[in-house]
């Protein structure tokens, strides 16, 4: 089915000039990106996109990379969206992630991971409408 899913390039990526790369790799999966911006999340942003993670040790790292420099973040679409991006994202921990993937290339560790995305329709949905407005967003006619 046609889905939307929610990307996030994180500061380590982002610092690592490697947006266009990771673009580059959601295009050729035939993700169309539909909506983007960069952002420099805020401790209250960060906390209340992670809000999910809030008892788990790792919370407060998190909130503090997450607010190290800015992030960019998208809405992609295409068949099969969720799966798709997750695939080419590779596992949390860069060292499970398969070759090829971009955790596999692109993340130091697994609290720098350079990428997140949805882990499923739902939170795909709830995580657009956290970071877009529907104006904001521009469905492909052609
Ligand atoms: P992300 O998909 O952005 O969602 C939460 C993030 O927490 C995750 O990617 C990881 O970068 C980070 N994290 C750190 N430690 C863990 C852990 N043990 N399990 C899951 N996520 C972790």
């Amino acid at each position: 089915a046609l889905e939307r899913t929610f990307s996030i390039i994180k500061p380590d990526a982002v610092a690592k000039n490697v947006i266009g790369a990771i673009y580059n790799r959601f295009e050729s999966a035939k993700l169309r990106i539909v909506a983007s911006k960069m952002v420099h999340l805020s401790k209250e942003q960060a906390e209340g996109f992670y809000a999910e993670h809030s008892e788990r040790p790792f919370f407060n790292a998190l909130v503090s990379f997450m607010t190290s420099g800015p992030v960019m973040v998208q809405v992609l679409e295409g068949e099969n969206a969720v799966l798709r991006h997750r695939e080419i994202m590779g596992a949390t921990n860069p060292a499970e992630a398969l070759a090829g993937t971009l955790r596999a290339d692109y993340a130091a560790s697994i609290d720098e991971n350079a990428v997140h995305g949805s882990d499923a329709a739902e939170s795909a949905a709830r995580e657009i409408a956290y970071f877009f407005s529907d104006e904001e967003i521009c469905p492909r006619t052609r």
